[in-house]
């Protein structure tokens, strides 16, 4: 039995790599720098595995006798493809840290693939998207009726490297809601809400997050939007995206921005990590007029990463998660994220 890490020399990968370790669970270090994961595998006490994602047989090989693979390497558009038709290969069970919506449309598509294989694909195990996904679940349970759903969230903590990174590369992507159970795309910062995300009323703007796919997988619920509570400047910047496609989409420009973040610092440090907090918010609306609205507030989001994807590995090396594709709630129960310490929920209105 192993899990193997990949992409754990990054950021999140050490985080979580370095949790693993303190709690004795048998972990392989890997990714494609083999001077990162040999050095992090040293000062670990560890096994590394260098590899890169580019030749399919030569990446099922690397997975020999790997029961359980966590992808931490984003932008996910390059590497959960490749990860997870190794996995179906070798029969290892798939999971990662994404939130990006394209990417869990495309592993909700293998659903077929990972029952067949007999594995679980179960992406977004990180602070995206397993505390709005309990959220979620939470609020259809007290709401069965529900035909409407609203999630919002304020991470309450400085971007990784890895996120901003991502977040650069779909910057021209637009927005999406689910409407009628179908995504629909939306121009970005479609809609601006007024919403008390437990520390007074905020705006906040819609964005195209991972849960349109995965809340629909766990609730059912036909219409979602999901929102996120940021300062004035960067709601505007949302709403110009608009009209700035193709020069966002520009390679001189993408090279410009991800070369800035590459010289800022990887994430928050433990302090930041330690004193930071996040906070959700859910409302379901019926079609008589019932509305239930929930709070949750959580650690800061890369600690809570931490936690909540090594617990769902752990799960899942013991055999204890449902075979195919999987959203958090569903494999884990919406009662999850109340397991880990510091987090609430609350009604709310
Ligand atoms: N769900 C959540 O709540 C959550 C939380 C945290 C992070 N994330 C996401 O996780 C990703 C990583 O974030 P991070 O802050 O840890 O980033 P990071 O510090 O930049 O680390 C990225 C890791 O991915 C590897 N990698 C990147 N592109 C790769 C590719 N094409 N092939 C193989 N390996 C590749 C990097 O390898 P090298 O070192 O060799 O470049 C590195 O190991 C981001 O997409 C971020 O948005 C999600």
């Amino acid at each position: 039995m192993a899990l193997l890490i990949y992409g754990a020399n990054g950021y999140t990968g050490s985080l979580i790599a370095a949790r693993a370790v303190a709690k004795g669970v048998p972990v392989i270090l890997a990714g494609r720098r083999a001077e990162a994961v040999e050095m992090q595998a040293a000062r670990l006490k560890r096994t590394a595995r260098a590899f890169g994602l580019d030749d399919a047989e030569a990446t099922a090989r690397a997975l020999t006798g790997v029961t359980v693979v966590l992808n931490c390497a984003g932008p996910f558009s390059r590497t959960a493809g490749p990860l997870v038709d190794a996995c179906l290969r070798v029969r290892a069970h798939y999971l990662d840290i994404t939130g990006e919506l394209d990417i869990l449309e495309a592993l909700a598509a293998r659903d077929g693939d990972a029952r067949a294989a007999g594995i679980t694909v179960l992406p977004a195990t990180g602070f995206d998207v397993v505390p709005s996904d309990c959220l979620a679940a939470e609020a259809k349970h007290r709401l069965p009726s529900a035909t409407h759903l609203a999630l919002a969230f304020q991470a309450g903590t400085r971007l990784s490297r890895g996120t901003a990174t991502t977040s650069i590369e779909n910057m021209n992507g637009g927005g999406a809601i689910r409407r009628d159970g179908k995504i629909t795309r939306v121009p970005s910062g479609w809609r601006t809400r007024t919403i008390d995300l437990g520390d007074g009323p905020r705006k906040a703007v819609t964005i195209p997050w991972g849960d349109i796919t995965t809340a629909y997988h766990s609730t059912g619920i036909p219409n979602i939007e999901v929102y996120i509570a940021v300062p004035a400047a960067l709601r505007a910047g949302l709403r110009a995206a608009r009209w700035l496609g193709p020069l966002l989409a520009s390679a001189p420009l993408q090279r410009l921005l991800k070369s800035r973040v590459a010289r800022g610092p990887a994430g928050p440090d433990a302090a930041e990590r330690a004193r930071g907090a996040s906070h959700l918010w859910a409302e379901a609306r019926d079609d008589a007029g019932r509305i239930v609205q929930l709070r949750l507030k959580t650690p800061e989001a890369y600690e809570l990463t931490s936690w909540t994807a090594l617990e769902i590995a752990e799960r899942a090396l013991r055999g204890e998660l449902p075979v195919g594709f999987q959203t958090p709630s569903r494999a884990c129960g919406r009662e999850f994220v109340l397991g880990f310490p510091g987090v609430t929920l609350a009604g709310a209105g």
